[in-house]
């Protein structure tokens, strides 16, 4: 597959993806590679949540039922996050958009400042393992380090590998009932976004059921064609 390259003055990537796809974790290796700055929809409402702020209230009850927050909200949220000095470096965009009118905002957005999408990456799961993935689920409070109580253990218990914090937390709705809901929300309102970006010429599929090694090589090679050599039209083989 073969994708234009040339015109973004940065990076703009998406990561579209069920709950428990990997979006978080992917996005994390996308920093810490390329430098990406990590935008997850979901931290900033949760940190809107915590603080109490207007928009963290209103979230707060939809978010624990396991649906979309509102656009509006949403967009709020990501816009002011959006226009730090810091993003200028490049961004990931995770967990956002996840409605059509949310990905037109973002188009409007971002031509702005004359930048578009370069790619969104589809991370393609069976969504019937998605559950498993998320209940297990649990993080370093710390340094943002994402644990799995079978998959990916911390080495010490209750100690993490990465900063050797001892502040583990679980996310409120990580639990099976609130997951099926945002698995519902997810194939109604966010799914069409898929054929929405193929549309567009800025999809790419990477299969995200393996280990997680191998998925962050593939998004690799579809970041590389977007961070390294922006001159060029550039290739690569999924
Ligand atoms: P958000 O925080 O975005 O949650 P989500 O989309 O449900 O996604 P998750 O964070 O659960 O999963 P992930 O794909 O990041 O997977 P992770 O890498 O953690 O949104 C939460 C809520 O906020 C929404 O429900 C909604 O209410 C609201 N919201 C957010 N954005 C919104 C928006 N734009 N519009 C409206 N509302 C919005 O991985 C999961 C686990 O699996 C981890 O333990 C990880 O270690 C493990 N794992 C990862 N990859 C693999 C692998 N390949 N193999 C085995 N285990 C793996």
């Amino acid at each position: 597959m073969t994708r234009d390259t040339q015109t973004a003055p940065v990076p703009v990537l998406i990561l579209l993806g069920p709950p428990g796809a990997g979006k978080g974790t992917q996005a994390r290796r996308l920093h810490e590679k390329f430098g990406l700055v990590q935008l997850s929809t979901g931290d900033l409402l949760r940190a809107a949540v915590a603080a109490g702020t207007p928009a963290g209230k209103a979230a707060q009850t939809v978010m624990q039922a396991g649906g979309l927050v509102s656009d509006e909200i949403v967009l709020t949220v990501l816009s002011d996050r959006l226009a730090d000095p810091d993003c200028a470096a490049g961004v990931v965009l995770d967990g956002f958009p996840r409605t059509t009118a949310q990905a037109q905002a973002l188009d409007e957005m971002l031509g702005r400042s004359g930048q578009r999408v370069n790619a969104a990456i589809s991370l393609e799961v069976d969504s019937a393992g998605m559950v498993s993935r998320v209940v297990g689920r649990f993080t370093c409070g710390d340094c943002g380090e994402g644990y799995h109580d079978s998959f990916k253990p911390e080495k010490t218990s209750g100690v993490c590998d990465n900063c050797g914090g001892q502040n583990m937390t679980r996310r409120a709705d990580d639990n099976a009932a609130t997951v099926m809901s945002r698995l519902d929300a997810y194939h109604e309102q966010t799914a069409p976004l898929i054929a929405w970006y193929d549309k567009r010429g800025a999809l790419w599929r990477v299969d995200a059921m393996g280990g997680i090694d191998k998925i962050s090589a593939d998004i690799a090679a579809v970041a590389a064609a977007h961070t390294t050599d922006r001159s060029h039209h550039a290739e690569a083989a999924l």
